[in-house]
């Protein structure tokens, strides 16, 4: 397999272009996925440079280690949560770096295997962890959660404004057997929406399955804690690319660089998020929603 077939690195001259790498930098990849944008900053820092590519998907890890291959000696590749970023350095003996990147959210390859419950257009287990050592699958949430914690998350996480509904149907159906699948949970998410999704482009189903990744994931909180971590590890001069994938992630990174900025620790660098050129956009669906931030640490 090839990279592309396994996710196509979003925005990659625009990030590259921001992290200005040089060789023998040492540069944080922390959701190094399958090594999409790792390749290209390994080619950029190489011979000497070092790249510690963190994912909390110990299967992804496999794949980015295979597609680094040549770049072996460079790498440090770490199964773990971004969140324990300050254990992961420390435990590499690594006190400073040059540049650090967060692409976030899930990958085309998580989504594309059948296994992992991430998409409703395929029928799999109600998994949806990136972590398969971690607890709670998606499948505790739908059928164990009380009807109050339920509607908070397709409330909170999926920003969906018939939760009250598409909860209620929830709970009708779990009463009468435990629902496991993916495609079962769509099923019952059109039939509580019937309609009203008409005249939207998205399926009905996905707000909702963007709710329980992310409750699943814990994912919002993971950014909150890396972000709060991060600077400490940068450099003055550093970069610190982020690229998030929808408002609730974008939101975070937004106040955080806006802190950072009036704690007087650096710059922001994109006055608005950057978005994917149009060629980008039609050749890659996932990179639509895409959006990039960047920040300069100066102290
Ligand atoms: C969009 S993909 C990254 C793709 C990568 N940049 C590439 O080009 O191949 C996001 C990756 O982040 C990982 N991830 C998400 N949350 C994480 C977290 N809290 N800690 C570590 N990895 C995480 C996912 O498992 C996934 O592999």
């Amino acid at each position: 397999m090839t990279i592309p077939e396994l996710h196509k690195p979003v925005m990659v001259d625009e990030t590259i272009g921001f992290l200005r790498l040089k060789k023998g930098y040492r540069v944080l990849d922390a959701t190094v996925g399958c090594g999409g944008h790792a390749n290209f900053i390994l080619e950029k820092i190489k011979p000497n440079g070092i790249l510690i590519g963190i994912d909390r998907d110990e299967k992804a890890l496999e794949i980015a280690e295979r597609q680094l291959a040549e770049f072996k000696k460079n790498c440090r590749l770490v199964h773990a949560n971004f969140r324990d970023i300050d254990t992961v350095l420390v435990k590499l003996d690594i006190d400073k770096i040059d540049a650090a990147l967060f692409d976030l959210g899930f990958s085309s390859f998580q989504i594309g295997d059948d296994s992992r419950g991430f998409s409703f257009a395929k029928d799999s287990f109600l998994d949806m962890r990136m972590d398969l050592s971690s607890g709670l699958r998606a499948y505790d949430i739908v059928n164990k959660c009380r009807r109050q914690e339920l509607e908070n998350i397709i409330r909170d996480f999926g920003e969906e404004r018939f939760f009250k509904r598409i909860t209620s149907f929830i709970i009708e159906r779990r009463s009468k057997g435990a629902i496991t699948s993916t495609l079962e949970l769509s099923g019952v998410i059109k039939a509580a929406v019937g309609g009203r999704y008409k005249s939207q482009k998205i399926h009905p189903a996905t707000r909702v399955f963007q709710a329980l990744r992310i409750a699943v994931n814990n994912e919002l909180d993971n950014i909150e804690n890396a972000l709060g971590k991060i600077l400490n590890f940068l450099r003055p001069g550093a970069r610190l690319c982020v690229i998030s994938f929808h408002s609730l992630e974008d939101r975070i990174v937004k106040r955080r660089f806006r802190e950072f900025k009036k704690e007087g620790q650096g710059d922001i660098i994109t006055k608005k998020p950057l978005l994917p050129r149009d060629g980008e956009r039609s050749g890659n669906p996932r990179s639509r929603s895409a959006k990039l931030r960047v920040f300069e640490k100066t102290n």
